[in-house]
């Protein structure tokens, strides 16, 4: 039996307010919504947070460190200037972890990242550790922090820049200017459901066993993420599953629907098969604007979309929670899509940008720095612009450049934005 299974009411949700470069996420009516609101009328960068905000860094195996040092850069940039006040502190997690420690995560590392206004995350994994026991491989320790967290919405934006188009194994036309969103559902499904387990039948013979298992109330929050984001872009939402061949998607697609007619008759709602949306997704992606999926199947669209973007190395994501009713505090984490690429780990070549991404996308849900997010974001669309480019989406005329180098791009780019330059 899993815990937690209440009833979310439409209350409990704060609204979400989201266009994919000038996102806030705040409760109407409340003061922060105001200041929110204050923040995007005053002039550029006067956004300033008040308080410390405590990121706990997790950079993991491959190229997360290397990715994550380019975070680190622009954080020492904005304490040093002003914008922004950071107090940082990193972790081990995944294989590095279980080298220490036995463990993908530490207890300590989980205490550490139940107080921290927002936890950046690198990637974990590698064919060092294939030999692992399960329960500790290195996926062990972000799929424990995602559920113990309660980070249910994982959300993909997925941009086509237009520096980029050309850098998709698409044709320009089909995905220039393409801006839709992968909504995953991400404690519950195939990749908690119990049993999970490998039987002996003693004849033999082995049997694995995956359960995919969906309660009324995961899909319903879910979907409500979906239609709050919805109604803040293009107001349409389509709803995945496999309801022909799964109880989980009949009952998914009942829930959706439910609540559609409930609560957001006004967002246009559609419904597509999985399968059906993998190929949709290739054919012609601006139809969609959020598509809302289980934990399994968003995790193959939204790699799937992440191509159309012109490279996995450009997709940041944010996994968040509920508003815990004590502390009032959200958890989010922030991670890019793009894994720990072991092959090229070490060179000094990784794509920081989904990273640097994600970390915007942490100072948008997080810690409420909406100017400072999107200067950061403006800042990776503009070194794009000046046509550089990392080995992942190189294409002929651009220059060449390293993790570093594209990071120090970034960096000076946001010190232009924000008028710091000397
Ligand atoms: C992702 C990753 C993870 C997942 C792995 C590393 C456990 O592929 O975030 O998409 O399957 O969710
Ligand atoms: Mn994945």
């Amino acid at each position: 039996m899993r815990s937690g299974a209440v009833q979310f009411s439409r209350f409990t949700f704060i609204p979400w307010i989201l266009r994919s470069r000038s996102s806030v996420l705040c409760r109407p009516s409340t003061t922060a919504c105001q200041s929110e609101r204050l923040a995007l009328a005053i002039p550029r960068l006067r956004n300033k947070v008040t308080s410390m905000a405590k990121l706990l860094l997790l950079p993991g195996d491959g190229i997360g460190p290397e990715v994550m040092a380019e975070v680190e850069r622009l954080i020492a940039f904005m304490n040093e200037n002003g914008l922004g006040r950071f107090e940082t502190e990193a972790a081990l997690v995944g294989g590095g972890c279980y080298d220490l420690y036995g463990v993908a995560v530490t207890e300590d590392t989980m205490a550490k990242a139940k107080a921290a206004d927002a936890i950046l995350f690198g990637a974990v994994g590698g064919p060092k550790w294939d030999g692992v026991p399960y329960d500790v491989r290195p996926e062990a320790g972000l799929l424990r922090l995602r559920k113990e967290l309660g980070l249910f919405a994982n959300i993909r934006p997925a941009i086509c820049h237009p520096a980029l188009a050309d850098s998709s194994s698409l044709k320009r036309e089909v995905v220039d200017g393409l801006d839709i969103i992968i909504l995953r559902e991400l404690t519950g499904g195939l990749y908690f459901g119990e049993p999970k387990e490998i039987k002996d039948l003693g004849n033999g013979q082995k049997r694995a066993v995956d359960t995919q298992v969906y309660d009324t109330y995961e899909i319903e929050r879910i979907a409500r993420v979906g239609f709050e984001l919805a109604r803040e872009r293009r107001n349409k939402v389509t709803s995945t599953e496999k309801r022909n061949v799964m109880k989980s998607g009949v009952l998914w697609h009942e829930v959706v629907t439910d609540l559609h007619k409930r609560e957001y008759p006004d967002v246009k709602l559609e419904h597509q098969l999985a399968d059906a949306c993998g190929m949709q997704l290739v054919r012609w992606p601006k139809q969609f604007d959020v598509i809302v999926c289980d934990n399994l199947f968003g995790d193959m669209l939204s790699d799937v979309a992440a191509m159309l973007t012109g490279s996995l190395g450009m997709l940041p994501s944010a996994s968040l929670g509920e508003v815990d009713a004590r502390t009032k505090k959200r958890s989010g984490l922030y991670e890019p899509v793009h894994g720990s690429a072991p092959d090229i780990a070490g060179k000094g070549v990784a794509n920081p940008i989904a990273m640097v991404a994600s970390f915007a996308m942490a100072l948008r849900y997080s810690l409420g720095m909406t100017k400072a997010a999107d200067l950061v974001d403006q800042a990776i669309a503009a070194a794009l612009a000046k046509g550089l480019r990392t080995p992942d989406i190189k294409s002929e005329g651009a220059t060449l450049v390293g993790t570093a180098q594209m990071g120090e791009a970034i960096a000076g780019e946001l010190a232009r934005l924000a008028g710091k330059t000397n």
